[in-house]
């Protein structure tokens, strides 16, 4: 392909700087964006007479032919050229002759691209909620089905406290919730057009940039040229809000993998989304939770590129800046292909109750609420939490619970005891009597269920 710069040129490129300098390769996939940008910025060219509106609907409907053609994969983009915006320029002026050559008055690759950039992470971000809501949906139905499924609390991965399935659950949930706000936030930052920065400073011809902006369903416009052609901070947020996104996930995965082990034996993963060994017969293996965690690996790393490759850069555009694309391409492209396995495998996921209450009753994890009993009977809690640990320590050494010691036991090492200590420290009461706003109880989790729902009925 010809190309569009090279008036000032006596040689032509050596073939491998173009193959180094092009982006095609991986920026083709923003044409449509590329496209509707395009068409946006000659609507106002016309709208301004800055070009004849004949010559403006000319390159709109060349422009919607290539994105035609595109979307139906009847163009070759096997091109030299440098880049999708030189590609798509290219070819309408092959297909439209020199009318195609006025499209690019009063812009600048460099709002071009900053533009094409921002309107295609807009674009992925909202495939990205309706994912992260799927997900939140998954969520609630698992909490609703186990709001009694009483479940091991652990701190330092040692018991500490049962809890129930559903409240771990709407853990989860609260994550991916602030996940999903902190999109929405970010949306208010990025849906702003750069376009009329030209190159960095601007140009002379009456844009109407406002119009563009709004031709776009875009909130506004960039307030400084020189900012609008080298700001790259809504590729980083995105980077930073798909890096938690990751973290959260992995964080999950981690302990479906726990919980899968024969050791635990809280889940099991349906078959279709577990793997087998090839030596090992007997295995199955949760392959998917592991790809999880080791991916998001690979998107932390794509945000320190982004932060890295902007540290040092001058105002204004400069061409690292290209390298933005595969950062964030590689981070969508990750987090969309973990989101929908996990939920799926989330939904089909088979809930080991029997084994959860189990392990809910173990660890000596009401011991927290016999200290409570006597608080409740005047004992200041320093003491009570002396005589419970005694009565953990003489529990342990006669291998019991705390639950089986007989009331002459526990009298020995306090006469505040009674037969009603027995109920106080059953597991139900345990995590029934924890239901404060935000507590383990079934009471405060259907609450917190319900608030859940209404959130999502108002997205
Ligand atoms: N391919 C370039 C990029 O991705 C487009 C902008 C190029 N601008 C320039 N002046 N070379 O950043």
């Amino acid at each position: 392909m010809a190309k569009l710069w090279d008036g000032r040129f006596e040689k032509e490129t050596n073939p491998a700087v173009n193959d180094f300098n092009s982006s095609l390769r991986f920026d083709k996939r923003m044409f449509r964006q590329d496209i509707r940008g395009s068409i946006a910025h000659a609507a106002m060219l016309g709208k301004q007479g800055i070009i004849p509106m004949d010559t403006s609907i000319r390159i709109q409907e060349g422009l919607q032919g290539i994105l035609a053609d595109m979307e139906a994969g009847r163009i070759d983009t096997n091109t030299d050229a440098e880049d999708i915006h030189m590609f798509v320029e290219s070819l309408l002026t092959e297909r439209i002759g020199d009318d195609g050559k006025r499209l690019h008055t009063g812009r600048s690759r460099n709002d071009q691209v900053a533009l094409d950039l921002r309107l295609y992470v807009l674009d992925e971000s909202n495939v990205l909620k309706e994912e992260l809501v799927r997900l939140m949906r998954t969520l609630l139905a698992i909490a609703k089905e186990n709001l009694t499924t009483w479940l091991p609390g652990y701190t330092h991965l040692q018991k500490a406290q049962p809890v129930t399935l559903a409240h771990h659950m709407m853990a989860y949930f609260a994550m991916f919730r602030r996940d999903l706000q902190r999109l929405t936030d970010w949306e208010k930052r990025t849906a702003i057009s750069p376009l009329g920065s030209g190159a960095m400073a601007g140009t002379t011809y009456p844009l109407d940039r406002e119009f563009v902006a709004d031709q776009l369903g875009l909130l506004g416009i960039t307030d400084n040229s020189l900012d609008g052609v080298s700001d790259r901070d809504f590729a980083i947020e995105l980077g930073s809000c798909i890096s938690l996104i990751m973290m959260h996930l992995s964080r999950f995965s981690e302990e479906l993998i726990l919980w899968s082990t024969n050791e635990f034996s809280f889940v099991e993963m349906d078959d279709a989304y577990s793997t087998g060994s090839s030596i090992m017969p007997q295995k199955k293996n949760p392959d998917v939770t592991e790809l999880i965690r080791g991916k998001t690996g690979r998107v932390y790393g794509n945000l320190m590129t982004l932060l890295t490759m902007m540290k040092g850069l001058p105002l204004a555009y400069n061409k690292d800046m290209q390298e933005d694309k595969e950062a964030i391409f590689d981070s969508l492209d990750t987090v969309f292909a973990c989101l929908p396995v996990f939920t799926d495998m989330l939904a089909t996921m088979k809930i080991k109750k029997e084994n959860m209450a189990e392990g809910a009753k173990g660890g000596y994890m009401n011991a927290t609420d016999l200290a409570d009993y006597l608080v409740y009977r005047g004992l200041p809690f320093r003491d009570a939490h002396a005589v419970s640990g005694k009565l953990v320590l003489y529990a342990i050494h006669q291998n019991k619970a705390l639950d089986d010691l007989s009331l002459e036991e526990m009298r020995a090492v306090s006469p505040m005891f009674d037969e009603t200590i027995y109920e106080a420290i059953s597991l139900s009461a345990v995590v029934n009597r924890r239901n404060l706003p935000g507590g383990p109880a079934p009471e405060a989790v259907t609450r917190a269920i319900e608030n859940a729902e209404s959130y999502l009925n108002t997205l």
